[in-house]
């Protein structure tokens, strides 16, 4: 196997189908969470019967480590790591430290805050540059209908300050708004943001996977939700931090921090989508909307596959692919039915 991070920067690096380059992976570690937030694991389908990823088949943290290594010479230089929820992997630590040992990675992860208590710190020693937060209300009653579990609400503030402690600084909270469901707690966790420094995003609720009954009409475009926080706060826009960022910037006037807003659904932004993703099995996925996969990539990887030919294998699905899913559904309904699209707790969000 080739461990050499550069060797093939300069001769393998490409661009898709539509001009886009390979920059940012995605790694799922599991598809399990201890969260049944309806619009991404509703309980009626993900119960007692539900068929996760068995052991055998998840990548384990030295093939995860591998083919980070892979698309680090391909030219990505960040990658996520997302789930499911990726605290309940028992050896996420040694995958972080593992990404962490290549080198030249900005590593991130998306996470639901409820064992960042305890694992913080350790997260922070390991490498972890930045973590995000899915935080969807700060009051009892909204956030135990947004995750559907019996965990409180402080034992995920509990972890935000231990992240904060943990140097992580500011962490970004991620919120997904649902009409009828937690519109009633954006101004309160704009409250909430400004006083702790923490970055929030509200993300528009997409149709992504089968499972979600997703409606049209409980999507509130960005739109909406920056006139109702700038009736509270002044807010003037900034520019991206990157080409692509998914995020737009906006921050308050008197000078308390800033927000963003992640408009998928009013305002795709497939046009600079960079994103490449792999499954906690181990498969390379092209967009988050994706039917299919067509790279088995654990199978190379347990199958004597170089790394040469795996970094060949990759950029020739990327130089075909055309996704554009967001584009496509507002443009006009989809090719996709919905029982073809794979599962947000399955790809990572
Ligand atoms: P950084 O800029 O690296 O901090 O991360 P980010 O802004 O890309 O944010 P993050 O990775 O946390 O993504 C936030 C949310 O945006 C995800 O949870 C998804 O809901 C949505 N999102 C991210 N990437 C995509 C994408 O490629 N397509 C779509 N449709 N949504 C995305
Ligand atoms: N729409 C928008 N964002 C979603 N997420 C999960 N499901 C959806 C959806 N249907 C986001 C969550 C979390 C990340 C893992 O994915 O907010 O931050
Ligand atoms: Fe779990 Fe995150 Fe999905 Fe909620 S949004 S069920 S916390 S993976
Ligand atoms: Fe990228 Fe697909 Fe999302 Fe468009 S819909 S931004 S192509 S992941």
């Amino acid at each position: 196997m080739n461990t050499n991070a550069g060797e093939f920067l300069d001769s393998l690096e490409s661009l898709d189908a539509l001009g886009r380059p390979l920059k940012d992976l995605r790694i799922s570690v599991t598809d399990k969470c201890n969260f049944r937030c309806p619009y991404c694991m509703p309980k009626e389908i993900f119960g007692a019967n539900y068929e996760y990823l068995s052991k055998q088949s998840t990548l384990t943290s030295e093939e995860v480590v591998r083919s980070a290594t892979i698309f680090r010479s391909l030219g990505i230089s960040k990658i996520r790591i997302t789930g499911g929820e990726p605290t309940l992997r028992m050896d996420l630590l040694e995958i972080i430290q593992g990404i962490n040992s290549i080198g030249g990675i900005d590593i991130a992860m998306t996470t639901n805050g409820s064992l960042l208590t305890t694992l913080a710190q350790d997260l922070r020693r390991a490498g972890l540059g930045r973590l995000t937060v899915s935080l969807d209300a700060v009051d009892d009653t909204t956030f135990s209908k947004m995750s559907d579990v019996s965990i409180s609400l402080d034992r995920v503030l509990d972890g935000l300050e231990s992240a904060r402690k943990a140097g992580f600084q500011p962490v970004k909270i991620n919120t997904v708004i649902r009409r009828g469901w937690n519109e009633n707690t954006i101004l309160d966790l704009v409250d909430y943001c400004r006083k702790s420094g923490d970055i929030v995003r509200f993300i528009e609720f997409m149709d992504v996977g089968s499972t979600n009954n997703w409606e049209m009409s409980e999507m509130i475009a960005s739109s909406q939700l920056l006139e109702t926080i700038q009736g509270m706060y002044p807010l003037e826009a900034v520019s991206p931090n990157y080409m692509g960022e998914v995020a737009s910037r906006y921050k308050f006037s008197d000078g308390k921090g800033e927000l963003g807003f992640i408009s998928s659904v009013s305002q795709p932004f497939c046009s600079s989508c960079t994103r490449a993703r792999i499954s906690a099995d181990g498969k390379i996925y092209t967009c988050l909307f994706a039917v299919g996969s067509s790279l088995d990539l654990a199978h190379e990887l347990r199958n004597g596959s170089t790394h040469r030919e795996i970094s060949e294998k990759i950029l020739a699905l990327w130089e075909k692919r055309d996704d554009r899913y967001s584009e496509l559904r507002s443009s006009g309904p989809t090719k996709f039915t919905n029982d073809e699209k794979i599962e947000m707790s399955y790809i990572g969000g």
